[in-house]
Protein backbone atom coordinates (compact mmCIF):
# COMPACT_ATOMS: atom_id res chain seq x y z
CA UNK A 1 0.00 0.00 0.00
CA UNK A 2 1.19 3.35 -0.47
CA UNK A 3 1.82 5.80 2.43
CA UNK A 4 3.02 9.62 2.41
CA UNK A 5 5.00 9.94 5.94
CA UNK A 6 4.97 14.04 6.73
CA UNK A 7 8.03 14.96 9.48
CA UNK A 8 11.04 12.91 9.03
CA UNK A 9 12.30 12.70 12.63
CA UNK A 10 12.51 10.50 15.55
CA UNK A 11 9.10 9.47 14.72
CA UNK A 12 8.31 10.01 10.96
CA UNK A 13 11.74 8.79 9.90
CA UNK A 14 11.44 5.13 11.92
CA UNK A 15 7.67 4.72 11.09
CA UNK A 16 8.37 5.35 7.62
CA UNK A 17 11.01 2.78 7.01
CA UNK A 18 9.43 0.35 9.16
CA UNK A 19 6.57 0.95 7.14
CA UNK A 20 8.54 0.51 4.27
CA UNK A 21 10.07 -2.84 6.28
CA UNK A 22 6.86 -4.43 6.27
CA UNK A 23 6.20 -4.16 2.22
CA UNK A 24 4.96 -0.91 2.22
CA UNK A 25 5.74 1.98 -0.25
CA UNK A 26 6.47 4.55 1.23
CA UNK A 27 7.28 8.75 0.56
CA UNK A 28 8.80 10.70 3.27
CA UNK A 29 8.40 14.31 3.50
CA UNK A 30 9.79 17.05 5.16
CA UNK A 31 10.53 20.77 4.81
CA UNK A 32 13.90 20.85 6.22
CA UNK A 33 15.78 20.21 2.61
CA UNK A 34 19.07 20.00 4.78
CA UNK A 35 17.90 16.52 6.30
CA UNK A 36 16.24 15.36 2.89
CA UNK A 37 19.47 15.97 1.33
CA UNK A 38 21.53 13.92 3.84
CA UNK A 39 18.37 11.19 3.42
CA UNK A 40 19.00 11.14 -0.34
CA UNK A 41 22.81 10.39 0.33
CA UNK A 42 22.17 7.69 1.95
CA UNK A 43 22.74 8.97 5.72
CA UNK A 44 20.43 9.48 8.33
CA UNK A 45 19.95 12.70 10.46
CA UNK A 46 19.20 11.32 13.59
CA UNK A 47 20.86 8.89 16.36
CA UNK A 48 18.78 5.44 16.44
CA UNK A 49 20.43 2.34 17.07
CA UNK A 50 19.46 0.00 13.21
CA UNK A 51 17.91 2.79 11.28
CA UNK A 52 20.63 3.75 9.04
CA UNK A 53 21.01 0.03 7.54
CA UNK A 54 17.25 -0.72 7.19
CA UNK A 55 16.80 3.02 5.45
CA UNK A 56 19.70 1.94 3.37
CA UNK A 57 17.73 -1.89 2.85
CA UNK A 58 14.67 -0.43 1.86
CA UNK A 59 16.15 2.68 -0.69
CA UNK A 60 17.29 0.14 -2.65
CA UNK A 61 14.65 -1.89 -2.47
CA UNK A 62 12.93 0.55 -4.47
CA UNK A 63 10.39 0.36 -1.20
CA UNK A 64 11.33 3.72 0.74
CA UNK A 65 11.92 7.94 -0.82
CA UNK A 66 12.27 11.03 0.03
CA UNK A 67 10.95 14.24 -0.57
CA UNK A 68 10.38 18.20 0.14
CA UNK A 69 6.98 18.10 -1.43
CA UNK A 70 3.70 18.04 0.45
CA UNK A 71 2.32 17.60 -2.82
CA UNK A 72 4.16 15.00 -4.55
CA UNK A 73 3.46 12.35 -1.32
CA UNK A 74 0.30 13.06 -1.03
CA UNK A 75 -1.03 12.30 -5.02
CA UNK A 76 1.74 9.43 -4.65
CA UNK A 77 -0.37 7.68 -1.84
CA UNK A 78 -3.51 6.47 -0.32
CA UNK A 79 -2.58 6.90 3.61
CA UNK A 80 -1.60 10.57 4.52
CA UNK A 81 0.36 10.35 8.23
CA UNK A 82 1.60 13.88 9.81
CA UNK A 83 3.97 13.24 11.77
CA UNK A 84 6.05 16.68 12.33
CA UNK A 85 7.07 18.50 15.33
CA UNK A 86 4.17 19.66 17.99
CA UNK A 87 7.23 21.60 20.45
CA UNK A 88 6.32 23.12 23.63
CA UNK A 89 4.98 26.58 23.30
CA UNK A 90 6.38 29.24 26.46
CA UNK A 91 2.84 27.91 28.10
CA UNK A 92 3.61 24.84 27.93
CA UNK A 93 0.94 23.83 25.47
CA UNK A 94 1.87 21.92 22.18
CA UNK A 95 2.63 24.81 19.42
CA UNK A 96 0.22 22.87 16.36
CA UNK A 97 1.17 25.75 13.59
CA UNK A 98 3.10 23.14 11.59
CA UNK A 99 0.47 20.50 12.19
CA UNK A 100 -2.28 23.60 10.33
CA UNK A 101 0.16 24.19 7.25
CA UNK A 102 0.61 20.51 7.13
CA UNK A 103 -3.34 19.88 7.27
CA UNK A 104 -3.87 22.78 4.59
CA UNK A 105 -1.08 21.86 2.02
CA UNK A 106 -2.80 18.11 2.36
CA UNK A 107 -6.14 19.42 1.73
CA UNK A 108 -5.12 21.70 -1.71
CA UNK A 109 -2.99 18.49 -2.92
CA UNK A 110 -5.88 15.91 -2.96
CA UNK A 111 -7.27 14.26 -5.80
CA UNK A 112 -8.92 11.26 -4.84
CA UNK A 113 -9.68 9.62 -1.70
CA UNK A 114 -6.91 9.87 1.38
CA UNK A 115 -6.85 8.66 4.81
CA UNK A 116 -5.06 11.16 6.96
CA UNK A 117 -3.72 10.18 9.82
CA UNK A 118 -2.17 11.75 13.16
CA UNK A 119 0.80 10.04 14.29
CA UNK A 120 2.51 13.34 16.25
CA UNK A 121 1.30 13.36 19.83
CA UNK A 122 -1.31 16.08 19.46
CA UNK A 123 -4.05 17.40 22.09
CA UNK A 124 -7.35 15.39 21.81
CA UNK A 125 -10.16 17.01 19.45
CA UNK A 126 -7.04 17.98 17.17
CA UNK A 127 -8.90 15.99 15.02
CA UNK A 128 -11.35 17.86 14.18
CA UNK A 129 -9.16 20.63 13.14
CA UNK A 130 -7.31 18.90 10.83
CA UNK A 131 -10.83 17.75 9.74
CA UNK A 132 -11.75 21.34 9.04
CA UNK A 133 -8.59 22.48 7.74
CA UNK A 134 -8.69 20.14 5.43
CA UNK A 135 -11.90 21.04 4.03
CA UNK A 136 -11.48 24.12 3.86
CA UNK A 137 -8.64 23.78 1.68
CA UNK A 138 -10.02 20.58 -0.62
CA UNK A 139 -11.18 23.26 -2.87
CA UNK A 140 -12.83 19.57 -5.14
CA UNK A 141 -14.55 18.40 -2.59
CA UNK A 142 -12.31 15.49 -2.58
CA UNK A 143 -13.39 12.69 0.05
CA UNK A 144 -11.08 11.80 2.27
CA UNK A 145 -10.88 10.46 6.22
CA UNK A 146 -9.07 11.65 9.18
CA UNK A 147 -7.23 9.08 11.68
CA UNK A 148 -5.59 8.48 14.60
CA UNK A 149 -2.62 6.52 15.00
CA UNK A 150 -0.50 7.17 18.07
CA UNK A 151 2.99 6.05 18.54
CA UNK A 152 4.35 4.39 21.69
CA UNK A 153 8.18 4.09 20.31
CA UNK A 154 10.89 4.82 22.69
CA UNK A 155 14.38 6.30 21.33
CA UNK A 156 16.81 3.75 21.49
CA UNK A 157 14.61 1.07 21.07
CA UNK A 158 12.22 2.86 18.43
CA UNK A 159 12.72 0.02 15.15
CA UNK A 160 11.61 -2.88 17.94
CA UNK A 161 8.84 -0.62 19.50
CA UNK A 162 7.00 -0.08 15.48
CA UNK A 163 7.68 -3.67 14.42
CA UNK A 164 6.94 -5.78 17.33
CA UNK A 165 4.49 -3.08 19.71
CA UNK A 166 2.63 -4.05 22.90
CA UNK A 167 -0.47 -2.74 20.85
CA UNK A 168 -1.85 -0.78 17.69
CA UNK A 169 -4.31 2.03 18.69
CA UNK A 170 -6.55 3.06 15.48
CA UNK A 171 -8.73 5.77 15.74
CA UNK A 172 -11.39 6.34 13.25
CA UNK A 173 -14.30 7.61 11.87
CA UNK A 174 -15.19 5.53 8.91
CA UNK A 175 -15.49 1.67 8.41
CA UNK A 176 -14.04 2.29 5.31
CA UNK A 177 -10.97 4.13 7.23
CA UNK A 178 -10.90 1.66 9.88
CA UNK A 179 -10.51 -1.73 7.03
CA UNK A 180 -8.32 0.11 5.24
CA UNK A 181 -5.78 0.98 7.98
CA UNK A 182 -6.04 -2.52 9.47
CA UNK A 183 -4.68 -3.70 6.24
CA UNK A 184 -1.86 -1.42 6.38
CA UNK A 185 -0.93 -3.16 9.74
CA UNK A 186 -2.05 -6.21 8.76
CA UNK A 187 1.90 -7.35 8.84
CA UNK A 188 2.43 -6.43 12.26
CA UNK A 189 0.99 -9.38 14.83
CA UNK A 190 -0.02 -7.59 18.14
CA UNK A 191 -3.28 -6.38 19.34
CA UNK A 192 -5.31 -3.45 17.27
CA UNK A 193 -7.24 -1.60 19.35
CA UNK A 194 -10.38 0.23 17.56
CA UNK A 195 -11.44 3.31 19.03
CA UNK A 196 -13.04 6.98 18.12
CA UNK A 197 -10.68 10.05 17.31
CA UNK A 198 -10.77 11.34 20.52
CA UNK A 199 -10.14 7.99 22.79
CA UNK A 200 -7.12 6.93 20.51
CA UNK A 201 -5.56 10.88 20.94
CA UNK A 202 -5.82 10.23 24.67
CA UNK A 203 -5.01 7.11 25.14
CA UNK A 204 -1.29 8.74 24.12
CA UNK A 205 -1.02 11.27 26.95
CA UNK A 206 -2.50 8.88 29.09
CA UNK A 207 0.42 6.39 28.64
CA UNK A 208 3.02 9.04 28.60
CA UNK A 209 1.20 10.81 31.99
CA UNK A 210 1.23 7.13 33.59
CA UNK A 211 4.62 6.12 32.56
CA UNK A 212 6.13 9.41 33.84
CA UNK A 213 3.66 9.18 37.11
CA UNK A 214 5.99 5.38 37.94
CA UNK A 215 8.89 6.97 37.50
CA UNK A 216 8.48 9.77 40.02
CA UNK A 217 6.45 7.49 42.50
CA UNK A 218 9.50 5.65 42.45
CA UNK A 219 11.54 8.60 42.83
CA UNK A 220 9.61 9.91 45.67
CA UNK A 221 10.06 6.05 47.34
CA UNK A 222 13.83 7.07 47.03
CA UNK A 223 13.49 9.85 49.45
CA UNK A 224 11.74 7.50 51.47
CA UNK A 225 14.49 4.92 51.27
CA UNK A 226 17.08 6.92 51.71
CA UNK A 227 15.54 8.37 55.13
CA UNK A 228 14.67 5.23 56.62
CA UNK A 229 17.35 3.37 55.85
CA UNK A 230 15.58 0.80 53.15
CA UNK A 231 16.74 0.11 49.39
CA UNK A 232 14.79 1.62 46.51
CA UNK A 233 16.03 -1.61 44.07
CA UNK A 234 14.62 -4.02 46.71
CA UNK A 235 11.38 -2.01 46.80
CA UNK A 236 11.19 -1.58 43.14
CA UNK A 237 11.65 -5.64 43.18
CA UNK A 238 9.02 -6.39 46.02
CA UNK A 239 6.63 -4.18 44.45
CA UNK A 240 7.10 -5.20 40.59
CA UNK A 241 6.33 -8.57 41.03
CA UNK A 242 3.19 -7.51 41.61
CA UNK A 243 1.18 -8.51 38.05
CA UNK A 244 -0.49 -5.27 38.30
CA UNK A 245 1.85 -3.02 38.94
CA UNK A 246 4.79 -4.62 36.84
CA UNK A 247 8.24 -3.93 37.30
CA UNK A 248 9.50 -1.72 34.19
CA UNK A 249 9.94 2.28 34.47
CA UNK A 250 10.63 1.80 38.82
CA UNK A 251 13.95 2.68 38.15
CA UNK A 252 15.05 5.34 40.98
CA UNK A 253 17.08 8.13 39.07
CA UNK A 254 18.19 11.60 38.34
CA UNK A 255 14.41 11.67 36.94
CA UNK A 256 13.18 11.87 33.46
CA UNK A 257 13.71 13.84 30.48
CA UNK A 258 13.43 13.56 26.60
CA UNK A 259 11.37 14.77 24.22
CA UNK A 260 8.68 13.26 25.20
CA UNK A 261 7.80 13.01 28.92
CA UNK A 262 7.96 16.32 30.02
CA UNK A 263 6.36 18.06 27.05
CA UNK A 264 3.57 15.56 27.23
CA UNK A 265 2.88 16.31 30.71
CA UNK A 266 2.92 19.97 30.47
CA UNK A 267 0.72 19.52 27.46
CA UNK A 268 -1.81 17.21 29.26
CA UNK A 269 -2.08 19.15 31.92
CA UNK A 270 -3.36 22.01 30.05
CA UNK A 271 -5.64 20.05 27.79
CA UNK A 272 -7.11 18.88 31.00
CA UNK A 273 -7.48 22.57 32.38
CA UNK A 274 -8.96 23.64 28.98
CA UNK A 275 -11.97 21.08 29.51
CA UNK A 276 -12.45 22.60 33.07
CA UNK A 277 -10.11 19.81 35.27
CA UNK A 278 -7.39 20.53 37.14
CA UNK A 279 -4.91 17.50 36.91
CA UNK A 280 -3.03 17.64 40.13
CA UNK A 281 -1.88 14.40 40.22
CA UNK A 282 0.17 15.22 36.90
CA UNK A 283 1.41 18.65 38.28
CA UNK A 284 3.00 16.41 41.52
CA UNK A 285 4.61 14.16 38.90
CA UNK A 286 6.25 17.31 37.67
CA UNK A 287 7.35 18.63 40.80
CA UNK A 288 8.88 15.21 42.25
CA UNK A 289 10.45 15.39 38.92
CA UNK A 290 12.04 18.51 39.24
CA UNK A 291 13.06 17.75 42.82
CA UNK A 292 14.82 14.60 41.84
CA UNK A 293 17.48 16.84 39.72
CA UNK A 294 18.05 19.42 42.65
CA UNK A 295 18.51 16.68 45.15
CA UNK A 296 21.30 15.43 43.56
CA UNK A 297 23.30 18.67 43.70
CA UNK A 298 22.41 19.04 47.53
CA UNK A 299 23.40 15.37 47.51
CA UNK A 300 26.85 17.07 46.51
CA UNK A 301 26.48 19.37 48.58
CA UNK A 302 26.38 16.28 51.58
CA UNK A 303 29.58 14.82 50.61
CA UNK A 304 31.96 17.93 49.35
CA UNK A 305 31.12 20.39 52.05
CA UNK A 306 31.46 23.77 49.68
CA UNK A 307 30.76 23.09 46.16
CA UNK A 308 32.73 26.46 45.40
CA UNK A 309 35.81 25.66 42.95
CA UNK A 310 35.12 22.47 43.17
CA UNK A 311 35.43 20.01 39.91
CA UNK A 312 32.82 18.11 39.33
CA UNK A 313 33.07 14.99 36.13
CA UNK A 314 29.65 14.12 34.64
CA UNK A 315 29.41 10.78 33.57
CA UNK A 316 26.52 10.81 30.12
CA UNK A 317 24.70 13.28 29.26
CA UNK A 318 21.71 12.00 26.83
CA UNK A 319 18.33 12.23 28.39
CA UNK A 320 18.85 8.25 28.53
CA UNK A 321 21.01 5.71 26.72
CA UNK A 322 21.26 4.57 23.36
CA UNK A 323 20.34 8.28 21.89
CA UNK A 324 22.16 11.59 21.41
CA UNK A 325 18.83 13.13 22.31
CA UNK A 326 19.59 16.31 24.84
CA UNK A 327 16.61 17.53 24.95
CA UNK A 328 14.89 18.24 28.42
CA UNK A 329 18.44 15.96 29.70
CA UNK A 330 18.47 16.21 33.44
CA UNK A 331 22.31 16.53 32.61
CA UNK A 332 21.01 20.05 31.59
CA UNK A 333 19.67 21.10 35.05
CA UNK A 334 21.82 19.51 37.33
CA UNK A 335 25.09 21.21 35.26
CA UNK A 336 23.48 24.51 35.39
CA UNK A 337 22.54 24.12 39.22
CA UNK A 338 26.03 22.85 39.48
CA UNK A 339 28.03 25.43 37.54
CA UNK A 340 25.55 28.43 39.77
CA UNK A 341 27.60 27.26 42.61
CA UNK A 342 31.03 28.22 41.56
CA UNK A 343 31.92 24.39 40.67
CA UNK A 344 33.63 23.44 37.36
CA UNK A 345 32.51 20.82 35.18
CA UNK A 346 34.28 17.95 33.00
CA UNK A 347 32.20 15.79 31.40
CA UNK A 348 31.74 12.78 28.29
CA UNK A 349 29.36 10.96 26.91
CA UNK A 350 29.51 8.03 24.25
CA UNK A 351 27.49 10.04 21.43
CA UNK A 352 25.77 13.31 22.47
CA UNK A 353 28.14 15.55 23.50
CA UNK A 354 27.94 17.38 19.55
CA UNK A 355 24.13 18.11 20.21
CA UNK A 356 25.14 19.07 24.06
CA UNK A 357 28.01 21.56 22.95
CA UNK A 358 25.17 23.54 21.56
CA UNK A 359 23.65 23.95 24.75
CA UNK A 360 26.41 23.93 27.02
CA UNK A 361 29.57 25.56 25.14
CA UNK A 362 30.90 26.36 28.51
CA UNK A 363 32.00 23.19 30.20
CA UNK A 364 34.95 20.80 29.47
CA UNK A 365 34.22 17.80 27.33
CA UNK A 366 36.52 14.94 27.90
CA UNK A 367 37.36 11.89 25.17
CA UNK A 368 36.30 9.49 28.03
CA UNK A 369 35.06 8.65 32.20
CA UNK A 370 39.16 8.64 32.99
CA UNK A 371 39.58 11.93 31.52
CA UNK A 372 36.64 13.47 33.54
CA UNK A 373 37.92 11.89 36.73
CA UNK A 374 41.33 14.08 36.47
CA UNK A 375 41.23 15.55 39.44
CA UNK A 376 37.93 15.56 40.04
CA UNK A 377 36.22 16.08 43.53
CA UNK A 378 33.26 13.91 42.45
CA UNK A 379 31.97 11.94 39.65
CA UNK A 380 27.90 11.62 39.03
CA UNK A 381 27.02 9.08 36.63
CA UNK A 382 23.52 10.74 35.05
CA UNK A 383 23.18 8.82 32.07
CA UNK A 384 23.31 4.71 32.52
CA UNK A 385 25.63 4.12 29.26
CA UNK A 386 26.64 0.57 28.89
CA UNK A 387 30.30 1.12 28.53
CA UNK A 388 30.51 2.68 31.82
CA UNK A 389 29.45 -0.84 33.42
CA UNK A 390 32.93 -1.91 32.29
CA UNK A 391 35.20 0.78 33.76
CA UNK A 392 38.45 0.24 35.02
CA UNK A 393 37.20 1.58 38.38
CA UNK A 394 40.46 1.42 40.49
CA UNK A 395 41.95 3.53 37.66
CA UNK A 396 39.15 5.96 37.83
CA UNK A 397 39.45 6.03 41.44
CA UNK A 398 43.61 6.91 41.25
CA UNK A 399 42.90 10.20 38.94
CA UNK A 400 40.48 11.52 41.06
CA UNK A 401 41.30 14.29 43.96
CA UNK A 402 38.24 12.97 46.23
CA UNK A 403 36.88 9.46 45.58
CA UNK A 404 33.22 10.48 45.91
CA UNK A 405 31.20 9.03 43.60
CA UNK A 406 27.33 9.71 43.12
CA UNK A 407 25.76 7.35 40.97
CA UNK A 408 22.44 9.23 39.73
CA UNK A 409 20.95 5.98 37.70
CA UNK A 410 22.05 2.85 40.67
CA UNK A 411 24.23 1.49 38.30
CA UNK A 412 26.78 0.38 40.59
CA UNK A 413 27.21 -2.08 43.09
CA UNK A 414 27.12 -0.29 46.51
CA UNK A 415 29.32 -2.64 48.59
CA UNK A 416 31.60 -2.80 45.64
CA UNK A 417 32.47 0.64 45.33
CA UNK A 418 32.82 0.98 49.34
CA UNK A 419 35.02 -1.56 48.76
CA UNK A 420 37.00 0.11 46.63
CA UNK A 421 37.15 3.00 48.18
CA UNK A 422 34.89 5.20 47.16
CA UNK A 423 32.67 7.87 48.88
CA UNK A 424 30.09 6.46 47.55
CA UNK A 425 26.19 7.44 47.17
CA UNK A 426 23.19 6.19 45.12
CA UNK A 427 19.45 7.49 44.96
CA UNK A 428 17.35 5.74 47.29
CA UNK A 429 19.94 3.40 48.68
C1 LIG B 1 8.82 7.69 25.96
C2 LIG B 1 7.78 6.57 26.06
O1 LIG B 1 8.37 5.46 26.72
C3 LIG B 1 7.34 6.16 24.66
O2 LIG B 1 6.33 5.16 24.75
C4 LIG B 1 6.79 7.39 23.95
O3 LIG B 1 6.36 7.06 22.63
C5 LIG B 1 7.85 8.47 23.89
O4 LIG B 1 8.29 8.80 25.21
P1 LIG B 1 11.38 7.97 25.46
O5 LIG B 1 11.13 9.35 25.95
O6 LIG B 1 12.10 7.77 24.17
O7 LIG B 1 9.93 7.18 25.30
O8 LIG B 1 12.23 7.20 26.55
P2 LIG B 1 11.91 6.35 27.85
O9 LIG B 1 12.65 5.09 27.72
O10 LIG B 1 10.45 6.28 28.10
O11 LIG B 1 12.60 7.23 29.02
C6 LIG B 1 12.12 8.52 29.26
C7 LIG B 1 12.88 9.07 30.47
O12 LIG B 1 12.49 8.36 31.65
C8 LIG B 1 14.40 8.93 30.36
O13 LIG B 1 15.01 10.13 30.83
C9 LIG B 1 14.72 7.79 31.31
O14 LIG B 1 16.01 7.92 31.89
C10 LIG B 1 13.65 7.95 32.36
N1 LIG B 1 13.33 6.72 33.08
C11 LIG B 1 12.77 5.68 32.41
C12 LIG B 1 13.57 6.65 34.46
O15 LIG B 1 14.08 7.60 35.06
N2 LIG B 1 13.23 5.52 35.13
C13 LIG B 1 12.67 4.45 34.50
O16 LIG B 1 12.40 3.46 35.15
C14 LIG B 1 12.44 4.52 33.10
Amino acid sequence: MKVCMIGTGYVGLVSGTCFAEIGHNVICVDNDERKIEILKKGKIPIYEPGLLPLVQKNVSAGRLNFSTSINEGVRASLFVFIAVGTPPKESGEPDLSSIENVAREIGEAMEDYKIVVEKSTVPVQTGKWIRTVIERFNKKGIPFDVASNPEFLREGSAINDFLRPDRIVLGVETEKAKQKLLELYEPINAPKIITDLASAELIKHASNSFLSMKISFINALSIICEKSGADIIKVAEGIGLDKRIGRDFLNAGVGFGGFCFPKDLKAFIGIAQKLGYDFRLLKEVERINEEQMRRVVKKLEDLLWNLKDKQIGILGLSFKPNTDDMRFAPSLTIIAELKKQGTTIRAYDPVAMENAKGLMPDITYCNNAYEVAENADAIVLVTEWDEFKNLDLKKLKQKMHQPVFLDGRNMFDKQKMKELGFIYTGIGR
